[in-house]
């Protein structure tokens, strides 16, 4: 029997247990905060809220795994991919579980709610999208698939594209949180674009990761500040707009969190260098300290 916790020896994955209990804590956390009354003044419309976000989450985490599998040289991180992703598809069909329930259930509402409001059409169109990468995410549909089946599955960045069009057209004015997630977004694109250009045996060198990581923040920034410029028409000016982000007169601004992510991520893949031993199997490449700096392919 193969249960959702074993590898692919059918053998006990400590990490795909974590994984598995950790993605039925936040459902959990609403569920809890529900029967205690602690939702708010709009229970239902919280626990919608709580859903979606960790929808988006779950996808920006699911195509952060690749990157991340990389630059850590943890090769077991694949195995939780499927199951952050199908994760995500859980968490979508709560999200629109608990929205026809707001609409007292009624289908003839939804629907048209669907069609006339364009944030829910476009939710809607992702949530399918992830519907069929969900049914299409069985072993014996990736046998069968074969290579359409990579091409199917690379619809998730326009559906993760979807999905933060959505989370920002109904945020509104609170663009704080939207734009992080548009941040990462574009760094986890950047990654891909990059990598099938400069990766050195299968791996970006870090020197790239330190770049896309700073692109990924200026354009955090001036995306933001057209943002500004839009909504606050003639009251704020470019430069006052990017200036925030050295001031902490707003708060800590989107850009200066998405800097944070890139140097983490930095610092994670030079420690992994550094500090840890080579991984099993890899041979030794009698290219210096220097290089071994420079380039993760370099064991
Ligand atoms: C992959 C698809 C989807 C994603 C990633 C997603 C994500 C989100 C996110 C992140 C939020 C905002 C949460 C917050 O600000 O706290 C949200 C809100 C919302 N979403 Fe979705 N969603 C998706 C699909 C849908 C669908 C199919 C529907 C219903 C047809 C829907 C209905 C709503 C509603 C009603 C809200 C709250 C709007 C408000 O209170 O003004 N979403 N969604």
């Amino acid at each position: 029997m193969k249960y959702p916790w074993n590898d692919y020896s059918r053998k006990l994955s400590p990490l795909k247990l974590m994984v598995f209990v950790a993605l039925f804590l936040p459902a959990s956390w609403t569920l809890v905060a529900f029967l205690t009354g602690n939702l708010g003044a709009r229970p239902l419309n919280e626990a919608i809220h709580q859903q979606g976000l960790w929808t988006i989450r779950l996808i920006l985490i699911a195509l952060a795994i690749n990157p991340l599998r990389s630059i850590l040289q943890w090769q077991r991180l694949i195995l939780v991919r499927r199951m952050v992703g199908v994760g995500a598809f859980a968490y979508v069909m709560l999200h629109f579980a608990l929205y026809v329930a707001d609409e007292n259930f009624n289908p003839l509402t939804v629907a048209s709610e669907i069609v006339l409001r364009i944030y829910l059409t476009i939710g809607f169109v992702a949530l399918v999208g992830l519907a069929a990468l969900a049914a299409t995410s069985t072993d014996a549909m990736v046998r069968r698939l074969g290579r359409k089946w990579w091409a199917l599955h690379r619809l998730i960045y326009l559906i993760c594209l979807l999905g933060l069009i959505h989370y920002s057209m109904q945020s509104k004015l609170e663009q704080w949180e939207p734009t992080i997630a548009d941040g990462i977004f574009v760094w986890l694109m950047l990654y891909r674009l990059a990598a099938r250009k400069l990766a050195v045996r299968g791996r970006l060198p870090l020197p790239w990761i330190a770049g896309l990581g700073v692109t990924a923040t200026v354009l955090t920034a001036l995306g933001e500040a057209v943002y500004f410029l839009i909504a606050f028409a003639g009251r704020v000016t470019l430069t006052t707009a990017l200036g925030t982000n050295f001031s902490l007169q707003l708060g800590v601004r989107p850009a200066v969190v998405v800097a944070a992510f890139s140097l983490i991520v930095l610092v994670a893949g030079v420690a992994r260098i550094h500090l840890a031993p080579p991984p099993k199997g890899r041979p030794r490449y009698n290219a210096g300290r220097h290089w071994r700096w420079w380039c993760p392919a370099l064991p």
